[in-house]
């Protein structure tokens, strides 16, 4: 059997997934429940047991994901006793083991981090993003996260040295160079593998959303419209509102039903902002005629 696409199934991800066909994903994202956190509310799993647990999962995710796909996983280890765990780290040498290639590592800024002393270290702000592929030549539209390039561009670009005239190549020998006169002129740059977002305090009955934007840009950065996302942790539904927003088809699987509710809740909103959107674009892409107003002339 086939799913349709957007919907949210319940249950647990390794009995659904073998219900999807080879290749039929392009793009996975998503945040599973990171090792013991939160086990009151929806079952951890203790950091020995979760690179077991988590591998059959990958196995079917690879099966699921176009070659030319991409796989987003949002995760972090927790301090343990003193120390930081180390599960992600074997995580990732398990899944590079099972095929995957790990492409990059996007860092999540938690910018409203909220404060707090520690004895022996500062608080923590930031989360990975794993990107794991299947080849080394996937589908990647940069342009669509562009950001503007920023007031630095006025005090850099202004005085360019000899070497900032030419390609300048990596000292390190990574065979990387950068040629900065080349962005004299422009007004957007390619972003940085650091995420500046915000968590996003909601009502959504769930204790561990990320913020939408996180979702949205993986999605903007390594799909495009009538592309489907998966999200096989779909806890709220945050990756199914990111995917109906941009105009891409999601699958979701959850395994409490009343997540599932919340991220069925999530979706009705969803479709509503996005229809308002629409409305406001096509208002603007076909204004209504002006009115010709009759003015009489009036004898008085
Ligand atoms: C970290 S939360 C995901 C939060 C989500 N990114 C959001 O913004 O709301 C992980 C979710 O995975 C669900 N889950 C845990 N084990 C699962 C499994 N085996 N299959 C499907 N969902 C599972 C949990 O119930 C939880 O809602």
């Amino acid at each position: 059997m086939e799913y349709m696409h957007d919907q949210i199934l319940l249950g647990d991800c390794l009995a659904l997934l073998p219900c999807m066909s080879d290749q039929s994903v392009d793009l996975i994202v998503t945040s599973p429940p990171y090792a013991d956190a939160r086990k009151s509310t929806y079952g951890g799993h203790p950091p020995d047991q979760y690179v077991a647990w988590f591998l059959p999962i990958a196995e079917e995710l690879y099966r699921v994901l176009k070659d030319n796909g991409s796989f987003v996983l949002n995760i972090k280890e927790r301090v343990v006793g003193g120390e930081r765990g180390i599960y992600v780290l074997e995580l990732i040498l398990a899944l590079r083991k099972q095929g995957w290639l790990w492409t990059e590592e996007y860092c999540w800024h938690k910018k409203n981090c909220y404060p707090g002393k520690w004895p022996n270290r500062f608080r923590d702000s930031w989360e990975r993003c794993l990107h794991f592929t299947k080849a080394k030549h996937f589908r990647m539209y940069q342009d669509a996260v562009k950001v503007p390039m920023g007031d630095w561009k006025d005090k850099r670009l202004a005085n360019l040295s000899e070497t900032d005239r030419t390609r300048d190549n990596s000292r390190v020998g990574s065979g990387f160079g950068k040629n900065v006169s080349n962005w004299v002129g422009r007004d957007e740059a390619y972003p940085t593998n650091v995420l500046h977002l915000a968590t996003e305090s909601s009502n959504r009955q769930h204790s561990a959303t990320f913020p939408v934007a996180l979702p949205s840009w993986f999605i903007k950065l390594f799909t495009v419209p009538g592309d489907v996302v998966l999200d096989p942790f779909m806890g709220s539904g945050t990756t199914a509102k990111a995917a109906i927003l941009l105009d891409r088809h999601y699958v979701g699987m959850e395994l409490l039903p009343e997540y599932r509710a919340v991220a069925l809740a999530t979706v009705t909103e969803a479709w509503e902002e996005r229809r308002k959107q629409e409305t406001k674009r096509s208002r603007k892409e076909n204004p209504e005629p002006v009115q010709e107003t009759l003015l009489v002339a009036s004898d008085d």
